[in-house]
């Protein structure tokens, strides 16, 4: 699961990402939808300038309801189409096919008036790893009514996935870079578990992870683990580490222990539905 992003690999993945949208009428972009902003390519506006633009707050199941919300309306606001999806669940998937024929429903027009008919609309899914794009592509393949093959001389080597007389879909997905300037960001891929927690130590991000929880959702660590909440991190994985009896040899509190099974806990939605950023 670990992405190092190195100068090559950014040219490659850029230089991938521009032959793909050559073929294409829309771009399908996911995101995490507990990390909305953080989880975004910072580059796929100017790259895909002109293109119709859909947006997948995807993961839904694992976010706060009220929040991705407004993180809809707020895209909405930029000019996105956007649709909460669950790829895992299954949730929203039909409504994306329905998404991606809107945002070309211009182009629809203008093909039909000029007289090119029943020439489906192509799109393709891009995001920075681990936000569930293979998921999506499966999940959406599973809707399709067929899945073409090669078409030589037209696009060669690449897979369509029809889902209906409109709509056909790139199967490979445009692996995109995150942002690296900024360490909020950083942390908060690392907290939803897309780097490789080495980079970070596992006690930090459990850190990092109370102090978030104990200030924004008061109660949800207290109710999981039967604790009394306080505002210091690391306190309250020693509290954790207590509750669980988790102790290391020499009778100490096993603190990286807590804040292993906190994020285990945390990244597979068993303390709740968390969003970790706001508009
Ligand atoms: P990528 O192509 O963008 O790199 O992501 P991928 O589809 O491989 O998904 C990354 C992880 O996220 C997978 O979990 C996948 O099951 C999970 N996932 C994708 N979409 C959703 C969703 O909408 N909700 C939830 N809860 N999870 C989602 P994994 O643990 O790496 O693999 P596995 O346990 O599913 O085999």
């Amino acid at each position: 699961m670990q992405y190092q992003w190195y100068p090559g690999h950014m040219t490659k993945a850029k230089r991938q990402m521009m032959e793909d949208l050559k073929l294409i009428d829309v771009v399908v972009e996911l995101v995490d939808a507990r990390i909305p902003y953080s989880s975004k390519n910072p580059d796929i506006g100017a790259m895909a300038n002109g293109k119709s633009r859909v947006l997948l707050l995807n993961k839904a199941d694992l976010s706060d309801r009220e929040k991705t919300a407004a993180w809809k309306t707020y895209y909405e606001m930029e000019g996105y189409i956007v649709v909460t999806v669950d790829s895992r669940g299954g949730s929203g998937i039909k409504e994306v096919g329905t998404a991606v024929a809107e945002a070309c429903r211009e182009k629809t027009e203008r093909d039909r008036r000029r007289g090119i008919q029943n020439r489906p609309v192509r799109a393709m899914v891009a995001g920075i790893p681990n936000v569930g794009k293979s998921t999506f592509i499966n999940a959406f393949a599973k809707r399709a009514v067929t899945k073409t093959g090669n078409k030589p001389g037209v696009t060669k080597g690449k897979q369509w996935i029809r889902l209906n007389k409109d709509v056909e879909l790139l199967d490979t997905p445009g692996i995109l870079w995150p942002k690296f300037e900024d360490r909020a960001v950083g942390l908060r891929i690392a907290l939803i578990g897309s780097i490789n927690d080495e980079i970070l130590v596992g006690t930090e991000l459990g850190f990092e992870l109370c102090n978030f929880l104990t200030g924004n959702y008061p109660g949800a660590l207290a109710l999981k683990y039967g604790i009394e909440e306080c505002s210091d991190g690391n306190e309250m994985l020693l509290r954790i580490a207590r509750a669980r009896a988790w102790l290391k040899k020499g009778g100490e509190l096993d603190v990286e222990k807590a804040a292993g099974f906190l994020l285990d806990d945390f990244r597979n939605g068993k303390i709740g539905c968390f969003t970790l950023e706001m508009p």
